[in-house]
């Protein structure tokens, strides 16, 4: 069972409305102990994350999934991070067998004939699982503007919707929820907070992406399934561009339909 019930969560979300991220992450390590929490890191925007919660926590716990996928750009950018804040991170990667059948049976990039699901759910959503069955709860970088028709209500904190633990439910944080991508982008810049080398050409026009003069990346995923973010455009455009903006989730926050 989870430490905490539902009506309790409901009372914690509505108490966070007005809090920082900071105070947000506070919340959470006061209710969950290193190591029954964790924290999820992309290798993206969500180092500003990073950088609060070890400040207020050095012993938090971090864990990323590792597609196999990922730009080199992000690759290098974990290990800056690593060394910057002398942390572990948690690496999870895909079962070896899973990904040989896929790959085997079709190809390198199935994703663009038949849909992301499929690989997302071996190469993510699987090692994910894994790493939430070592806790109680989770912290994620996800924001209500991220991601239209699917985050735009989502809670600071919530029962998980799509994972469970072998324990009982899972709660899930997510203390930047109510910030835009420009405020995560202005922190990281005054914070001096390692960057994502993907990132930089966006960080030096200031980390606006609504302001952008010229096509940036912005939303970094796996590097088949990104691509530049041209001006005028929402940052979620550029994650799997052949598919509808509305089935823009590889999983790990809302289960997949085919509708
Ligand atoms: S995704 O669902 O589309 O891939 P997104 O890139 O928006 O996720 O990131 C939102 C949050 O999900 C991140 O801040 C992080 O908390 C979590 N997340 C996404 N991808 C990963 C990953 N590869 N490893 C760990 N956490 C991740
Ligand atoms: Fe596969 Fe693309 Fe999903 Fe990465 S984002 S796991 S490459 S479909």
């Amino acid at each position: 069972m989870s430490a905490m019930t539902p009506e309790q969560i409901e009372v914690l979300d509505a108490s966070l409305a007005a809090r920082t991220p900071q105070e947000i992450l506070a919340a959470a390590f006061e209710h969950f102990d290193t190591p029954d929490i964790m924290l999820s890191f992309s290798g993206a925007e969500d180092v500003a994350l990073v950088d609060m919660a070890v400040k207020i926590r050095p012993d938090v716990h971090i864990f990323t999934l590792d597609t196999g996928r990922l730009p080199g750009e992000t690759y290098e950018f974990f290990d800056d991070v690593r060394r910057h804040y002398g942390i572990r991170i948690e690496t999870y990667f895909p079962y070896t067998m899973a990904v040989e059948t896929l790959v085997s049976q079709k190809g390198f990039l199935s994703f663009f004939r038949d849909g992301h699901a499929e690989c997302c759910q071996i190469r993510k959503v699987e090692p994910l699982k894994r790493a939430l069955d070592t806790v109680d709860a989770w912290i994620t970088g996800q924001r209500r503007d991220q991601s239209p028709g699917t985050r735009d209500h989502l809670p600071f904190v919530q029962i998980d919707p799509v994972f469970r633990t072998q324990r009982g439910a899972l709660v899930k944080f997510n203390p930047l929820a109510a910030w835009s991508s420009a405020d995560v982008f202005s922190y990281i810049i005054q914070n001096k907070t390692p960057i994502n080398p993907l990132h930089q050409p966006l960080a030096r026009g200031g980390g606006d992406y609504r302001r952008l003069a010229g096509p940036a990346y912005v939303s970094l995923g796996c590097l088949p399934c990104t691509t530049l973010l041209h001006p005028g455009e929402h940052e979620r455009a550029a994650r799997w561009r052949w598919e509808s903006m509305l089935k823009k989730e590889c999983g790990l926050h809302l289960e997949h339909t085919d509708t």
